[in-house]
């Protein structure tokens, strides 16, 4: 078996991560497949060579692979970060019509988080972030620029044929594990999309008698999460709100570093993107002390994605087995570690 990979390591951290992983999944896969990576040099130093973060013909060229491995992009003071975010990963999220973002926190054995009595039995649970639209639709813009009588609008976006392939997406994800999901909006202060968001979950809620649905509002979420971690399975929310509980959620796993993320694809023949949850992290780049377990992690799900799903485990179970014994950890889990070391010992626990 043979799969075509994009890579995309993009900046900072991002460049310092990629690699790791990648030679990580390749050990993991060993005979089983071959991958064949096929580097992409898009980001801030492309910016800076041709005034774009891609090629205008980018997303047309990544539509060939199987697979896309994203590390991260952001460079700033530099380059303005709407610049980069709305130059390169927006654009891909969107013409190719990455529909969800799927992002799983757990805390893994031998890990103190910030929460003091919860263990890796508490916090286990996975955001399904609607990826295309919502309050990242891009629709809005500024009137009396510079005046004392200027408007800015950022208009969200919430359709019900996308909105309701999201919700279905998490009953389903729901439904395969301890079958409750969690519903997050707004709706009280925001009377449209949220509104309309809710009633969907109502709607395909029917279709899935054995699943609980508990519906929060997101400030009641962001508590709840910290308070009781325990009471989230599956929880889905928008675009914006889920981006920002899943940061408090990669805090709560104990390092931004550890988290993952797949954005799905809608359509088949259509190439999903994994990357970490994380950005390009400027304060630590170039030093190769960032944690790449996030990336790591990222590649099993592609793997899995793939259909590899036997080389994914080796790698989660060897996660495990490396925050257990805690001896090869980066300095955000209190470690000594580089990046490089902890890849090496990943590999080395692959078949321990
Ligand atoms: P960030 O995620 O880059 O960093 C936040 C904090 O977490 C920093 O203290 C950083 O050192 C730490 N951190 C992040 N990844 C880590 C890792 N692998 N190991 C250890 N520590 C890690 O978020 P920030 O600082 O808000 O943004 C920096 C740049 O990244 C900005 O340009 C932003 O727009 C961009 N960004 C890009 C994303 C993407 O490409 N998907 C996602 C989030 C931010
Ligand atoms: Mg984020």
């Amino acid at each position: 078996q043979q799969f075509r990979i994009a890579v995309i390591p993009g900046d900072g951290v991002g460049k310092e991560v990629i690699p790791v992983g990648q030679r990580v999944l390749e050990a993991a896969v060993a005979q089983e497949a071959q991958l064949d990576w096929h580097l992409f040099p898009w980001g801030s130093d492309f910016y800076r060579q041709t005034g774009a973060l891609m090629p205008p013909d980018g997303v047309e060229q990544l539509r060939r692979f199987d697979a896309i491995y994203f590390g991260a992009v952001g460079d700033p003071p530099h380059v303005p970060d709407h610049v980069t975010l709305w130059g390169l990963l927006l654009p891909i999220r969107k013409q190719l019509d990455l529909f969800v973002n799927v992002r799983p926190i757990r805390l893994f054995p031998g890990i103190r988080g910030p929460l003091r009595d919860k263990g890796p039995e508490d916090i286990d649970m996975i955001f399904v972030r609607e990826n295309t639209e919502g309050e990242y639709a891009g629709v809005g813009g500024r009137v009396h620029v510079g005046t004392p009588h200027e408007v800015a609008l950022e208009t969200s976006v919430f359709s019900r044929f996308n909105v309701e392939r999201v919700v279905r997406f998490a009953f389903e994800l729901a439904r395969s594990r301890r079958k409750h999901l969690t519903s997050i909006t707004k709706s009280n202060a925001q009377r449209f999309g949220m509104v309309l968001w809710d009633e969907i979950v109502q709607e395909v809620a029917r279709d899935y008698p054995d699943v609980t649905v508990t519906s929060l509002l997101v400030d009641a979420a962001a508590a709840l999460m910290v308070r009781a971690p325990e009471r989230f399975d599956v929880a889905v929310g928008s675009n914006l709100f889920a981006d920002i509980l899943t940061d408090l959620g990669a805090a709560l796993m104990g390092s931004l570093g550890l988290a993952p993320s797949a954005n799905l694809a809608a359509a088949p023949g259509v190439p999903s993107l994994f990357e970490p949850v994380h950005g390009s992290a400027p304060d630590i780049a170039g030093r190769g002390i960032a944690n790449p377990i996030g990336t790591v992690w990222a590649g099993a799900m592609m793997l899995e994605h793939l259909g590899l799903t036997d080389a994914a485990r080796r790698i989660l179970r060897a996660i495990e087995r490396l925050t257990n014994e805690g001896k090869v950890l980066t300095p955000d889990l209190g470690g000594t570690a580089t990046t490089e070391q902890v890849g090496k010992r990943i590999i080395e626990l692959l078949d321990a």
